[in-house]
């Protein structure tokens, strides 16, 4: 698609709250290599991660949004626990970008926003794998600049601890439970916090390359029980990562010349937190130093489509990204699907920390390049 930013006169989706949330329950390499061949030192240096975070038993997707979302509802100022005197929700409506919803049907977004204690809000999600929040953002900013929503929350949560396979070492070490959100609201395109110049794209042939068989028409249930195997997340991790580092690097290109910027004007390049030597890659082929490069996936793992809010949410907390920075977002993910955009960081009170830091930006690369 080619790269776009929305009409002058209609307004722009400015970012005005962040915020990310983890479940407490931290699970070290050392953990995960007393049940699966493995070991630590295969992890760090394949995939620069050192830990994850896990949902409990029971904890499903819309438990980690609902604490997102509370969070970027007060770091935006607005009344984080539902409709004011006048009955006015905060947001006009709820997006939740997952590809682990609670259940099929219905959507996560419409009990995650009654749960936010919303009484009218728009709610529903958008699927688009690792790729979700920036396909949430334009969503947005689509929303907004229609005139359909003033102010939107936008949460990118997945829980992959309840698709992956337990034994499935190459998948079960990548990915972590989390969830990061943002507040948009009606501004000014030249305003900082303005979301623009996205580029979006996606290539179905290679549906194959990450998916999970069963659960929907195509694997029916009445046709017999599913396998092990199609129950659980499969991911061809060797041909993904060599789409992923030339998708990303295609897409931020995109981008960065749709908006007439130089890769010298970009400060942090915020990617999809997919394996630290894909990010380092990309960084690379782009030409942006890599201290450059936002990475708290040593900390988080994979988080699918919560990681972006969530690196943003957690340099923010550092302040690693300060008002006035200019940010290059990109994720790629299943589908294939990827999508690039830039903003300006505004002016917000900092966020809560969603997670310890482990080592500082731009140290934590353990990964050969
Ligand atoms: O989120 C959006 C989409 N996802 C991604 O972008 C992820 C992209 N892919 C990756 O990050 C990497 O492909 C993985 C981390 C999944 C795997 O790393 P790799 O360097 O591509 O490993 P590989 O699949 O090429 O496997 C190399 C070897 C194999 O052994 P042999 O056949 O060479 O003897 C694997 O069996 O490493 C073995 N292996 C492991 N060894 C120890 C695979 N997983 C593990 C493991 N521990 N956990």
């Amino acid at each position: 698609m080619p790269e776009h930013t929305s009409s002058p006169s209609a307004p722009a989706a400015v970012l005005c709250g962040v915020a990310g949330w983890v479940p407490p329950r931290v699970v070290t390499n050392d953990e995960l290599a007393e049940r699966l061949d493995t070991d630590d030192t295969w992890i760090r240096t394949r995939t620069g991660i050192r830990r994850r975070h896990i949902a409990e038993p029971g904890q499903a997707t819309s438990d980690l949004a609902v604490e997102a979302g509370r969070l970027a509802l007060r770091n935006a100022g607005f009344d984080p626990v539902g409709t004011d005197a006048t009955g006015t929700d905060p947001v006009d409506a709820v997006i939740v970008t997952t590809t682990t919803p609670d259940r099929p049907c219905p959507a996560t977004a419409p009990a995650v926003a009654a749960r936010l204690g919303l009484k009218r809000a728009a709610a529903f999600d958008v699927g688009a794998v690792c790729t979700g929040f920036v396909y949430g953002l334009a969503t947005a900013a689509g929303l907004i600049a229609s005139g359909v929503a003033a102010r939107v929350l936008l949460i990118g949560a997945d829980t992959y601890s309840t698709i992956v396979d337990p034994l499935d070492r190459a998948n079960a070490i990548i990915f972590g439970d989390g969830a990061g959100a943002v507040i948009l609201r009606a501004g000014d395109n030249d305003e900082p916090g303005a979301v623009g110049h996205f580029d979006l794209g996606s290539d179905g042939t290679h549906e194959d390359l990450i998916l999970v068989a069963a659960g929907g028409s195509r694997r029916r249930s009445v046709d017999g029980e599913p396998t092990r195997a199609e129950r659980h997340f499969a991911m061809r991790g060797n041909e993904v990562y060599r789409h992923a580092v030339t998708r990303m690097a295609a897409s931020a290109r995109a981008t960065l010349s749709g908006a007439g910027w130089k890769t010298d004007d970009v400060d942090h390049f915020v990617p999809h937190q997919a394996n630290l030597r894909i990010l380092h890659s990309v960084a690379d082929d782009l030409g942006l130093p890599r201290e450059r490069c936002v990475a708290n996936i040593d900390a988080v793992g994979n988080t699918g489509a919560a990681s972006i809010p969530l690196a943003l949410a957690d340099a923010a907390a550092r302040r690693v990204i300060r008002p006035g920075d200019r940010l290059l977002l990109t994720a790629f993910g299943g589908g294939l699907t990827w999508g690039s955009c830039l903003l300006t960081w505004p002016r917000l009170p900092p966020p809560t920390h969603p997670h310890d830091p482990l080592v500082p930006y731009g140290k934590g690369a353990d990964a050969p390049s």
